[in-house]
């Protein structure tokens, strides 16, 4: 059996793509899965997305605004493997349920655009797949439009992000003297022909006499001259390094054009991680153990507004899951029979009769499961390291109807266990605060309070302008602060103490006037 679970397991690759907006990571996902045989046409990625805004209502602001929001699963096969991919929505004000998405994978591929380079989005994406050890894959995009330095990109990256980069291919020339790339690894050249094709490699020695008829001739001496240079400059590429977090090996492509999605994909089944052990308390999980265990790591509600049910996405961290076994969700004594787990898959959802290490199952439910939930057989082991983010927009909520006082209790817990906002109910005062990681997000909240639980709310400003959770091993110290800074106080919604400062220097001050207690900018549930 657990030979079984440790042969599915190593078959598996979950995995996110992080970019800025616009980088390309709908074309590229597109082009994966039309690789992968789980699409059959170019345009269905986004034609589902459309599809699928029609059925809710809350997401007219998504469509309004062009952007994409919600986070979603789609699972392929590729040469024998299965690969899981998380898409993460690209907008920045939705960086927080990226966070948490990028909790559930083993690797990511990151999507640059040869014309910009590393942009602020990516860089704090980074910042997570750094705090999480998050192997990353980099892939330069648009090279069949004028793009920078290739040098100059991998300096940027090298620097910006702290990591050692390995070009595996080599571009040759860029925008409209694009001819393809050559892969340093297998010495071939990989032709662009400008047309929608993966291209397919000639093996070609780097000073054989192959590659001068196949490139035109001032190109083959630029490439020479910096093949040579990078392969001095960079270091060669080492595994390990990579699985550790430590080195990006560098693919260049052009994703519209289906160029370089071929070695990309590959370069995931070779040398991205299988389902790894997972930290959790008391012990950490290894994906052949025998029995089941995972943990939620988002809560989206139905498409359907009528009907005030979930789905939360669990990812399964060990042992074979079959569709009706019975979970515990830890910390709370409750259990559950899964009867109707659902399995993503480009096109269609499909109730999923199995499952291994690495998948993703919905499982529908009313509220009972939340983000951050671990899901285990029976044994108590709670998975560490989902964190929630410090907001950085603070809001009152007030309430037109007195009279809903109870039904706005009920819309923001709710929609802070989606992770939609943070509600935080301050020590002292009735009304409730609400933080977010961005403006969008409070369109998204208030448009939903208001179609889906049908109350009329305004925000208008809270006089703080950060929170963090305050926590310490000192009872004494905590119970004297909280004594004294009850004005300044609230609850998060599991009860954790959060300290809102009314600006920066009083943060500042607050933390240095007391040492022995710690101020997060995360909680990790
Ligand atoms: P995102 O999900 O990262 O936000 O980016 P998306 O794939 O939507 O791509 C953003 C724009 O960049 C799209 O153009 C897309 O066609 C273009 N693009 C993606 N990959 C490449 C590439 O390899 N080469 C070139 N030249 N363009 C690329 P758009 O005009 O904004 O959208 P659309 O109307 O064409 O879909």
């Amino acid at each position: 059996m657990s030979s079984e679970v440790s042969k599915q397991a190593a078959a598996r690759r979950t995995f996110a793509i992080i970019s800025h907006p616009d980088a390309g990571k709908t074309t590229l996902t597109e082009k994966l899965l039309l690789l992968g045989g789980a699409i059959r046409m170019a345009g269905q990625v986004k034609a589902k997305g459309d599809n699928r805004r029609a059925h809710s209502d809350w997401m007219k602001i998504e469509q309004a605004r062009g952007i994409s929001v919600t986070t979603s699963v789609m699972t392929f096969e590729y040469e024998g493997a299965t690969f899981n991919l998380l898409d993460t929505p690209g907008h920045e004000d939705f960086s927080e349920d990226t966070y948490r998405t990028l909790t559930a994978v083993d690797s990511a591929i990151m999507v640059i655009d040869a014309a910009k380079g590393i942009e602020a989005q990516t860089r704090k994406l980074f910042e997570v797949c750094r705090l999480r050890d998050i192997p990353i894959i980099t892939f330069v995009n648009k090279m069949d439009r004028e793009g920078r330095d290739v040098f100059e990109i991998l300096d940027e990256v090298a620097e910006a992000l702290a990591l050692d980069t390995v070009p595996m291919v080599w571009p040759v020339g860029g925008g409209g003297t694009f001819k393809g790339c050559y892969d340093l690894v297998k010495e071939e050249m990989i032709p662009f022909s400008g047309e929608d094709d993966y291209g397919t490699p000639i093996s070609a020695p780097l000073l054989g006499d192959e590659l001068p008829d196949l490139i035109p001739e001032d190109q083959y001496e630029t490439l020479l001259e910096e093949a040579d240079l990078a392969m001095d400059a960079c270091p060669k590429f080492d595994l390990e390094s990579y699985r550790e977090g430590h080195l990006t090996p560098v693919y260049f492509g052009s994703a519209l054009k289906s160029f370089g999605v071929k070695q990309l994909l590959d370069a995931v089944l070779e040398f991205a991680p299988a389902p790894k052990i997972q930290p959790a308390n008391p012990r950490e999980v290894k994906p052949d153990d025998a029995k089941v265990t995972g943990f939620v790591f988002k809560v989206q509600a139905n498409m359907d507004p009528k009907h005030r049910d979930r789905i939360a996405f669990m990812r399964i961290c060990s042992g074979k899951f079959t569709r009706g076994m019975k979970l515990h969700q830890i910390g709370t004594g409750k259990s559950m029979s899964v009867h109707n787990p659902i399995m993503f898959f480009a096109q269609n959802r499909e109730l999923a009769q199995e499952a291994w290490p690495g998948d993703i199952i919905g499982i529908p439910n009313h509220g009972t499961l939340r983000v951050g939930d671990s899901m285990t057989e029976g044994e108590d082991i709670r998975f560490s390291g989902i964190p929630s983010f410090a907001p950085e927009i603070l809001q009152r909520v007030r309430l037109d109807d007195p009279l809903k006082a109870k039904h706005l209790s009920k819309a923001l817990e709710s929609l802070a266990e989606e992770g939609v906002t943070q509600v935080f109910r301050p020590v002292i005062g009735a009304m409730y605060i609400v933080g977010v990681v961005g403006q969008l997000q409070l369109e998204v909240l208030l448009a939903r309070i208001e179609q889906e639980y049908g109350i009329n709310v305004g925000f208008e400003p809270a006089p703080f302008v950060t929170a963090r959770w305050v926590t310490s091993d000192d009872e004494a110290a905590m119970k004297h602060f909280l004594d004294r800074n009850k004005g300044s106080l609230a609850d998060d919604r599991d009860g954790c103490p959060v300290y809102m400062a009314r600006n920066h220097w009083d943060m500042g001050r607050i933390q240095e006037d007391n040492p022995k207690l710690n101020f997060t900018a995360t909680r990790e549930r």
